[in-house]
């Protein structure tokens, strides 16, 4: 098998990177052949280095209001370890519109909440005030619009009365480290198309286990 080398870009933590690196064994349909954040203090370079991932840093500090040029510098880094696939894990910088037309169908993302419901930043403090009973995560395709694009998988948590912001993000976090492993298999072996603008799965094996309603595999995945 011919596995899509891969890059996990982060600004932090880099539990979600830590995630796709614990998943991504031989038989995984990427390889992470680099960590690349915009911050030299990320954490999560750290367990990248210590998994023998080699890492890189970009500071967005050093180009301040220059985008074409972080990402230039970016770039350079992506091509020098031969980069196929991008995946987002806690990267908190929007990309311009010409950096994701060139990674186009090859650029993905986890987001903490049900998207479209709230796109942008305290997604969890957001829907704590808003009182909704169903929150989650999104991993989807990059287009331009800042937590847009076709959604490839979602999972679900309830909300819970006594509920605290932090409490609510880490239900959601167990989910993300599950879905997005998965979600980016299906992307790298191919598995993922687009049909008026929809993601569609093919022939997906896995399901996440937590979604609150029980309805058939293909129905949740849009499996064909
Ligand atoms: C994750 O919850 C991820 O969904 C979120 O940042 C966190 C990073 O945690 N991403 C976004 O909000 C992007 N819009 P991690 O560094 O431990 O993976």
């Amino acid at each position: 098998m011919k596995r899509a080398r891969l890059a996990l870009l982060i600004s932090g933590r880099g539990s979600n990177m830590a995630a796709i690196l614990a998943a991504a064994g031989p038989d995984y349909p990427a390889e992470p052949v680099l960590v690349l954040s915009n911050r030299a203090d990320a954490a999560g370079l750290g367990s990248a280095a210590a998994r023998g991932v080699p890492t890189a840093v970009v500071e967005s500090r050093a180009f301040k209001a220059d985008r074409a040029g972080f990402e230039a510098a970016m770039e350079a880094e992506l091509a020098k370890h031969g980069v196929e696939i991008i995946a987002l894990a806690g990267f908190m910088r929007v990309l311009t519109a010409d950096f994701v037309r060139r990674w186009e169908g090859r650029l993905i993302n986890v987001h903490p909440s049900l998207l479209p419901a709230f796109p942008g930043l305290d997604t969890h403090a957001r829907a704590l005030a808003a009182g909704v009973r169903l929150h989650g995560c999104t991993v989807h395709l990059v287009t331009a619009g800042v937590d847009e694009g076709p959604i490839i998988a979602q999972a679900a948590v309830p909300v819970l009365p006594n509920d605290t912001e932090a409490s609510l993000a880490a239900r959601v976090l167990a989910e993300e480290h599950k879905l997005y492993p998965a979600a980016l298999s299906w992307l790298a072996a191919g598995r993922v198309r687009l049909e008026a603008g929809r993601a569609v799965i093919t022939a997906a094996e896995y399901a996440p286990d937590s979604l609150l309603n029980p309805l058939p595999r293909a129905a949740l995945l849009s499996t064909q």
